[in-house]
């Protein structure tokens, strides 16, 4: 077998080349998509934003998870919201504006005039009395629960979603010395994309691809040195061993920041990367912290988002400047060459003589990947 070898958790496994892929309709088809939609993005928890977006009372950010609006706002108390973006009493939608501050310390409908509180309580609505058949209690805005975990609010639309915890399990203390919640964004691209979400997550969870479609990274940290360490519940992922002694992924492969707080020992030779299932891909450097968030918008489009977290001092410091550009071209640079070869396959899996295709063992993260949708619409694919 020679170096026909995959790691995972440290243990080396023979590869297995061959297991099956999707078929091209999990790309395409509309229905399956609405499927998708209902069984996953309506009921797993899902990245929404930073809580740095929504630091003062009053802030709120809108966001769209296909038919549903919600406003991520934070009330009197400090406390993180997410309204259904939906007035009780006529099911207007109440907030048009993607981000900004409710100064009033409330939100108030534009048709009618009906008022909440940015907990979500009805306190206002001209005219109306309240008796046997309407009280205020009962028309406070819809929730949907939140998370916050390292400064990144997640929220779950399902009315009883599985604990956050056990979501995460494989996570949950994992990046403590990175205290990631001190984080903040010092740059943002949006990308629009012609692909399937689960395209975006397939790329980004596995190297295959590295040594063609990516020369720079290939040489900072090479194609053999991945390894998986988590592929529980949502969570699958793992890392790869940076060549240069404190190096990052930067366009000349130097620190771009010092360790991010208490990172140390291996942590400083290693590039993390986990699919947070379905729309985060986190990537903890050393030095700074990369992520995309994938919102999907039908079948064939996705918006990804792409953030640089850095440590607020770095930001604030004018010499840094030069060195946070060189992590956000590195990966901007790397983002495109994905971007391409995405884009590329959506097109090509819609032929009608694409049917199903063949994994290489050093893909088998995506075989499982592909279970895990399957799992969630309870469809079941012959092997
Ligand atoms: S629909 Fe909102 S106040 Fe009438
Ligand atoms: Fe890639």
């Amino acid at each position: 077998m020679g170096e026909k070898k995959f790691t995972k958790r440290g243990v080396d496994y023979p590869i297995v080349d061959g297991t099956r892929t999707l078929p091209g309709k999990y790309y395409h088809s509309r229905e399956i998509y609405q499927e998708e939609v209902e069984k996953i993005f309506y009921k797993f928890w899902i990245y929404a934003c930073r809580a740095e977006e929504i630091e003062n009372v009053g802030d709120y950010k809108l966001i769209q998870v296909e038919d549903e609006s919600i406003i991520l706002t934070r009330d009197k108390e400090g406390k993180i919201r997410a309204l259904f973006n939906v007035c009780s009493h006529r099911g207007t939608q109440l907030c048009t504006e993607p981000s900004g501050n409710f100064n009033s310390g409330s939100i108030q409908c534009p048709y009618h005039a009906w008022t909440y509180n940015l907990a979500g309580d009805l306190i206002a609505a001209p005219l109306m009395k309240e008796g046997d058949r309407f009280n205020k209690k009962a028309c406070s805005l819809p929730q949907a629960s939140v998370y916050n975990w390292e400064g990144f609010v997640f929220i779950n639309l399902d009315e009883n979603p599985v604990p956050f915890e056990e979501h995460m399990e494989a996570l949950m203390g994992k990046f403590s010395d990175w205290k990631m919640a001190e984080l903040r964004i010092a740059h943002h691209i949006r990308y629009d994309l012609n692909c399937n979400w689960k395209l975006i997550l397939q790329n980004y969870q596995e190297c295959y691809h590295c040594p063609g479609v990516h020369p720079l990274l290939s040489e900072w940290t090479p194609v053999q040195s991945a390894q998986h360490d988590a592929e529980k519940g949502a969570v699958i992922g793992g890392f790869m061993d940076l060549t240069k002694e404190r190096g990052s992924m930067t366009m000349d492969g130097e620190a771009a920041a010092p360790p991010v707080c208490d990172v140390s020992g291996d942590d400083l030779q290693r590039i993390y990367y986990y699919s947070i299932f379905p729309n985060l891909l986190l990537t903890p450097h050393p030095d700074f912290v990369l992520f995309h968030h994938i919102t999907p918008e039908g079948p064939g489009k996705i918006i990804n988002d792409c953030y640089w977290l850095f440590r607020p001092e770095v930001i604030a410091d004018p010499k840094a400047k030069e060195r946070i550009k060189s992590a956000v071209d590195f990966w901007d640079l790397t983002n495109r060459q994905d971007w391409q070869v995405c884009e590329q396959m959506q097109i090509g899996t819609k032929s009608k003589r694409f049917t199903r295709g063949y994994y290489s063992g050093r893909e088998d993260i995506l075989h499982q990947l592909d279970n895990e949708v399957l799992k969630a619409l309870g469809h079941n694919l012959a092997d």
